[in-house]
């Protein structure tokens, strides 16, 4: 069988990304790496692709005239690769719907927080402050509203009072690399179908 071939969006550190990585390495995600792309020209993520001989490429939204157009440059290098699945871990930036259109129930997200709960930015930060017992991360499917599409798996995190946001998201984040790895697999087995906003794992 055809292997799989996964593009990761990232903005930042990678630590997703490399989870995901550690899993295809041992065969585990029946899919391979084909490219890492960034918005940021100095994300660590990009630096863990080069090191692992996977083309990792900085595109520079300053060059393009419009959010549109940086869109379908990312669009055509993850089309000219080939890829099946987009992940998106840690990448800071809205992805337009003609975007999500190229790559419909094929793009999937991982969010700090349970949702629909904490949607946006600082989701860990905003969890603390509410003072909710329990929070989590979700990994998702991406449809045109943001954090908003049909949820594949999520783990939940006990909150404790002194928890601050790092304490938080240092637990969050030990989840988020079980189960983000973990939803990519069920994708590349086959094992994921959606009927409107909820996800079957067969
Ligand atoms: C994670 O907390 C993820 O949930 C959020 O951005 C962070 C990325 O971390 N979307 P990393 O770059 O994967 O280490």
């Amino acid at each position: 069988m055809k292997k799989g071939k996964i593009g990761v969006l990232l903005s930042g550190r990678g630590s997703n990304f490399k989870a995901i990585l550690e899993k295809v390495k041992k065969g585990e995600i029946k899919a391979e790496i084909v490219v890492v792309i960034s918005d940021n020209k100095g994300a660590k993520g990009l630096e863990i692709a080069r090191e692992n001989g996977i083309e990792a490429i900085f595109v520079n939204l300053k060059e393009f005239n419009s959010r549109e157009e940086y869109d379908r440059e990312i669009v055509r290098i993850l089309k000219e690769r080939g890829v099946d699945l987009v992940i998106l871990a840690g990448y800071m930036k809205i992805i337009g719907a003609e975007f999500v259109s190229s790559f419909r129930n094929r793009i999937m997200n991982i969010h700090p927080a349970l949702l629909p709960s904490f949607p946006g930015l600082h989701a860990q930060r905003k969890a603390v402050k509410y003072g909710v017992r329990y929070s989590g991360c979700t990994v998702h499917f991406v449809d045109e509203k943001m954090d908003h599409g049909p949820i594949i798996l999520q783990a939940v995190v006990p909150v404790y009072q002194d928890d601050t946001e790092e304490t938080l998201s240092e637990r969050i984040l030990r989840e988020e690399h079980r189960i983000f790895p973990e939803a990519v697999k069920l994708f590349f087995d086959g094992r994921l179908e959606i009927r409107g906003r909820k996800v079957f794992i067969k």
